[in-house]
């Protein structure tokens, strides 16, 4: 039997196999942020699937640090309920899992919040908002702070068996740890030791509010792929080895920040009519031209994040390490994990196309996903439509 069905450890947690579901937006939650019984089912699927650990979607930590959408809400104590719902399905089926921990910072607007968004530093607007962002005040950095602990003693009490903290995607942590979106000269700025000072405290105060025995991991941007340097790989690696010291019990890497990376975060189609075609008509015009500059040039290249993932992982010794990004063919995670470039390999949109794709793979019904990363299961959670997969026999 493949080393992929073989169980492991992160922390203390023992998972059944190395399959993990990347975290992926469902735009699935009540407009408050409560699970719903689509949530649910969808977790169900998967843990029946056979997936050893269940990453969710962002789960948002602090009101100020929503998304425009339905994500799962983590920030106030009328979310444990649900949340428990959701961990008890994924039980029921033998599967673990971690909330993943987010605070949008600038990467929202001011609908989704109530008010201007929140930012390490000025950097003018943001390229898919439009809108401009505030630089945050002290206080304001140590709410944000508290609010991730917050959010993982919630975590606790629903019964999860991890939180993920999200340092990727562009969000919050992102901004804080980029010398592109963090350009403050107070402690929280200027070096790299002060531009990591938040996640140092993050960890800290997440761990502090985790109950014993549960894993704390990380989300990771490997580059920011920014109009001027932000992290790139060695900076990201510098992170991860202090993040290790801190003793995180699992990191995953990502490639870009959405709204300024175009499509290096995911690679494959530019689905440019389904992402236009339901925007405000005022929208239409700028985003088709943005879109349709897009198609073409991020075309689908197998395991993408490997070579990033090889200098990183150097970094971390043994904490075990999550790989991410165009994984499709069992034969080749099989390399990966028995070369020792990852412990884990998680999937987002195969597990989108097919729940039970582990299952498959496990009774040699499978040797590849079906997935052929056409993206309009973006296009969809775009439009806060619930997650599918829209290619045929989707
Ligand atoms: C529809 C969709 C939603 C996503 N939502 C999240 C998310 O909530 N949090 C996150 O860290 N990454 C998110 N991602 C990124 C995935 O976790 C993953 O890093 C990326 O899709 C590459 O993996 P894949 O090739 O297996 O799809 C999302 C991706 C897609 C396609």
């Amino acid at each position: 039997m493949s080393i992929l069905f073989n169980p492991a450890k992160i922390g203390e947690v023992e998972i059944r196999n190395r399959f993990v579901h990347a975290a992926t937006y469902e735009s699935m939650a009540e407009e408050d942020g409560r699970v719903t019984d689509m949530l649910v089912q969808r977790y169900s699927r998967l843990a029946r699937g056979e997936v050893g650990l269940i990453i969710t979607g962002i789960a948002i930590v602090h009101p100020l640090g929503n998304v425009p959408g339905r994500a799962i809400g983590i920030y106030s104590d009328a979310m444990i309920p649900g949340l428990k719902r959701l961990a008890e399905a994924v039980h029921e089926h033998g599967a673990k899992i971690f909330i993943q921990l987010l605070h949008a910072g600038a990467q929202t607007n001011r609908q989704a919040i109530g008010r201007t968004p929140l930012a390490p530093s000025l950097v003018g607007p943001n390229p898919m908002y439009l809108n401009l962002a505030r630089p945050m005040r002290e206080r304001e950095i140590e709410e944000a702070i508290r609010a991730f602990g917050q959010a993982a003693r919630r975590a606790a009490e629903a019964g999860a068996d991890g939180v993920h903290i999200a340092a990727s995607g562009g969000y919050l942590l992102n901004e804080f740890l980029s010398p592109y979106f963090n350009r403050r000269k107070d402690g929280w700025g200027g070096s790299d030791e002060n531009r990591f000072r938040i996640m140092r405290e993050v960890i800290r105060e997440v761990r502090r509010n985790l109950a014993p025995g549960m894993a704390l991991t990380v989300k990771l941007t490997a580059n920011d792929y920014t109009p001027r340097e932000g992290i790139t790989t060695p900076l990201a690696a510098r992170y991860a080895k202090w993040m290790a010291e801190l003793g995180i019990d699992a990191l995953e890497i990502a490639s870009g920040c959405t709204t300024y990376s175009g499509w290096h975060i995911w690679r494959g189609g530019v689905p440019v009519k389904e992402l236009v075609k339901d925007l405000p008509g005022w929208q239409k015009p700028v985003a088709w031209l943005k879109f349709r500059s897009m198609a073409g040039k991020y075309d689908f290249s197998g395991p993408y994040n490997l070579e990033d993932a090889r200098v990183i992982k150097a970094a971390i010794g043994e904490v075990p390490f999550i790989l991410v990004g165009g994984l499709r063919r069992l034969s080749q995670m099989e390399e990966i994990a028995e070369k020792g470039e990852a412990d884990f390999v998680a999937l987002s949109r195969p597990l989108v196309r097919e729940p039970n794709l582990v299952k498959k793979f496990r009774e040699g019904r499978a040797e590849a996903s079906s997935c052929i990363s056409c993206n309009k299961c973006f296009a969809e959670i775009v439009h806060r439509r619930p997650l599918r997969c829209m290619a045929s026999g989707g």
